[in-house]
Order: structure tokens, then C-alpha cells, then sequence
């Protein structure tokens, strides 16, 4: 079954620690229950589905972001084995095409117990125009998210993973029932650290995002628990 609706903790704090030692003991120190987990590439590639499956093993929501991109087949492979590992979201780029897309949900689909939620990676922000021309896409960054969003919810998946920038023209292209994930999210007075637009927790929920990737205001924090129930409770001012 589907779960789009926004439930649980809204804040998905990025794991991006070189190994799953120093990982599981921050994560320890974490309240239960007051965040989900995002494990990226330099985690996965270092610590293993191992660590992925401890962590869902100590009882958290966990969002394998690998951002899959190959042929059908390999990413529903890929998706089903993730599933597997018992994580809660995932995501594959939308630029893998209609197909790619299709053939991760449909496996999703038929995944017994909570169907982890699949999640489309539209233009890396890192991305600007003129990288996109150079690999032959000569609209703005802005259109080919839109593009690449409306063809991901036609596909079957539950969301994107998009700028909190862009949130609001998606959620008003997408309606309420598809997810938009941010990552470049800042408390106000936060150091930006590498990213430079960003928005606050409030904002971008304001702006249509569900769940909000947070990774150094959270991880670097002196008190990362401090940190995370601050941000906690700008949410909740929210209503
Ligand atoms: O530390 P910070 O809050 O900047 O971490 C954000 C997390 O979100 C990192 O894991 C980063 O790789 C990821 N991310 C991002 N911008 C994107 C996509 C993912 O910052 N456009």
C-alpha cells in the first residue's frame, strides 16, 4: 500500500559520516522516534546494507539515497534488494526515463509489508543551465525539473526529491498527494556550509516540502540533539 500522506518525524537527518561505526554512535545518541535517516553513496559504499539493516533493526525510518539510474531490469533489481534491507524510502533518477521508473514501482508494488516509499531525483542542484546544454538539454533548470517531476508521478512514483526553490511551483503542478523532499535547508542563523540557496525548516514546509533532509546543522552541531528538537519545534510552531 501506498503511503504519501505525511507521517512521523518531517526531518530526515544525512548520515554522510566515512564509516558506520562513527554513524550508529551519533545515531545512538538520538532520541527514538524524533527523525528519520538518510544513508548516501560515501556511507552505503564504506559500511554496507549491513548498517542499513542495523539501523532499521534499532527502529528507524531509513531512506536509501543511491539514486538508481540503469536499465529497468537492474533498477528494479536494485530497488527490490533495498527493500529487502526493510528501508523506508528510496529514490532513482527521473532521467532514467518512464520505463526505469515504471519497473522500480511496479516491483515496489508487489513488496510485502509497508512498501517503501520511491522517490525521483529530478536536476542535481549542482546542476546550471549551462551544464545542462552541454549534455544537450537546452531548457532551464527550472522547466526540466517540472518535466522530469510530472513524469515521475506518471510513472507511479510517490515524489521528488527537489530545492526547497522549487517547492511550490511543484506542489501547485503536482497536488497534494505527491511528496516533495528538500534537501537545502537551513535554521535561520545556521552556517550554510557548501550550500547557497536554502531555506529555513518553516519555509520550505510552508512552500509544500514533506519531509526536510538536514544533514550538518544537525551532525556538526555541538548538541545535536538540541539542534534537531530546535528545528523540531519551528516545525511545530507551524500548526
Ligand atoms: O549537510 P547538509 O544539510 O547540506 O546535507 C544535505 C544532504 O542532502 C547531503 O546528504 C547532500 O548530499 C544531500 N543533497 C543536497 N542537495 C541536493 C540533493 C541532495 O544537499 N540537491
Amino acid at each position: 500500500m501506498k503511503q504519501t500522506s505525511i507521517e512521523g518525524p518531517r526531518v530526515i537527518v544525512a548520515l554522510d559520516f566515512p564509516d558506520g561505526d562513527t554513524a550508529v554512535r551519533f545515531v545512538r545518541g538520538l532520541p527514538p522516534g524524533s527523525c528519520r535517516l538518510k544513508v548516501g553513496k560515501e556511507l552505503f559504499t564504506s559500511a554496507g546494507p549491513e548498517l542499513v539493516r542495523q539501523l532499521v533493526a534499532l527502529g528507524h525510518d531509513v531512506f536509501l539515497d543511491l539514486k538508481f539510474h540503469d536499465i529497468p531490469n537492474t533498477v528494479a533489481r536494485a530497488c527490490e534488494a533495498a527493500a529487502q534491507l526493510g528501508v523506508w524510502m528510496m529514490n532513482v533518477h527521473a532521467s532514467g526515463g518512464r520505463r526505469m521508473m515504471e519497473a522500480a514501482a511496479e516491483t515496489l508494488d508487489k513488496v510485502s509489508g509497508r512498501r517503501p516509499l520511491l522517490i525521483g531525483v529530478t536536476v542535481l542542484t549542482s546542476m546550471g543551465a549551462e551544464d545542462l546544454a552541454e549534455i544537450g538539454i537546452s531548457d532551464e533548470p527550472a522547466a526540466q525539473v517540472e518535466r522530469l517531476a510530472a513524469l515521475a508521478r506518471a510513472a507511479g512514483l510517490d515524489g521528488v526529491v527537489c530545492s526547497p526553490r522549487e517547492a511550490a511551483r511543484l506542489r501547485a503542478q503536482s497536488g497534494d498527494d505527491f511528496l516533495l523532499v528538500t534537501p537545502g535547508v537551513r535554521p535561520a542563523g545556521a552556517a550554510l556550509d557548501d550550500q547557497t540557496r536554502v531555506m529555513t525548516p518553516a519555509d520550505a514546509i510552508r512552500d509544500g516540502a514533506g519531509y526536510l533532509v538536514i544533514g550538518r546543522p544537525v551532525t556538526r552541531a555541538p548538541d545535536p540533539v538540541q539542534a534537531l528538537e530546535a528545528i523540531q519545534a519551528e516545525i511545530q510552531a507551524l500548526g
